[in-house]
């Protein structure tokens, strides 16, 4: 057996969630780690990859030998993977990007008044699908679909909207895996195929994802 090696290739992973300002300060957020992100960043970097590492706010320390680019909000995630997307081989998107983000951002703290209150937002730009939708330099492209119901539906249909080469699945409502635990288990949809990866820590999967996606890679060369 012989270890892919991804020396020259430049490997774009975006990883943990991203923070939307309501004033300065409050924001919308949600309960991601970063943890399966920053692990696929390593995995590659040890085979040799040169990784950026596009990630929201986390409490975890950059993975050694790795560009790690600190980002806040869904729309500066945006514009950085923009930029660097054309020039990477692999694109993988692991952050749990705000879907949402505040219309009009206050710009002094909001004070309490009245009773209710409603918060107007807008949708962000779909990172993922914009770099798939990159018509030159486009990277192999790779998101995830985090379900809690219908998954394999749900991550064939992601597959096709958003034009990627690959999905990584996992039911995130199934206890002691996918968000913020160590573990997870990941069922892998391409076109054609389907690759179940069991339950494992996400440090093992990382390194299972990464290797398939490196076979694929040279396959398409
Ligand atoms: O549509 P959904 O958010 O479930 O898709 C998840 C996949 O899309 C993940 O790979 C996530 O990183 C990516 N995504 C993105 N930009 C968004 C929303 C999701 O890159 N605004």
């Amino acid at each position: 057996f012989v270890e892919p090696k991804l020396q020259g290739q430049h490997w774009v992973v975006t990883a943990g969630p991203t923070q939307e300002a309501i004033d300065p300060v409050r924001y919308i957020s949600n309960h991601s780690s970063g943890k399966m992100g920053y692990a696929i960043a390593q995995a590659a970097a040890s085979l040799g990859a040169k990784v950026s590492l596009i990630s929201g706010p986390t409490k975890l320390e950059a993975p050694s030998g790795c560009k790690r680019i600190s980002v806040t909000s869904a729309q500066d995630m945006h514009q950085l993977a923009m930029e660097l997307a054309p020039n990477a081989d692999v694109f993988i998107a692991c952050a749990a990007v705000a879907d949402y983000r505040v219309a009009q951002v206050a710009e002094q703290k909001i004070k309490k008044h009245e009773d209710a209150m409603q918060i107007n937002l807008v949708k962000n730009p779909d990172i993922v699908a914009d770099v798939a939708a990159l018509n030159e330099n486009r990277p192999f492209t790779v998101g995830f679909a985090a379900e809690t119901q219908d998954v394999e539906h749900y991550a064939k249909g992601k597959l096709q909207k958003k034009k990627l080469n690959l999905i990584a699945a996992n039911n995130v409502a199934v206890q002691g895996q996918g968000f913020n635990s160590d573990d997870n288990a990941l069922t892998l949809y391409s076109a054609d195929e389907t690759i179940p990866l069991s339950l494992a820590t996400k440090v093992e999967l990382a390194q299972q994802l990464v290797k398939i996606i490196s076979d694929k890679v040279s396959d398409q060369k």
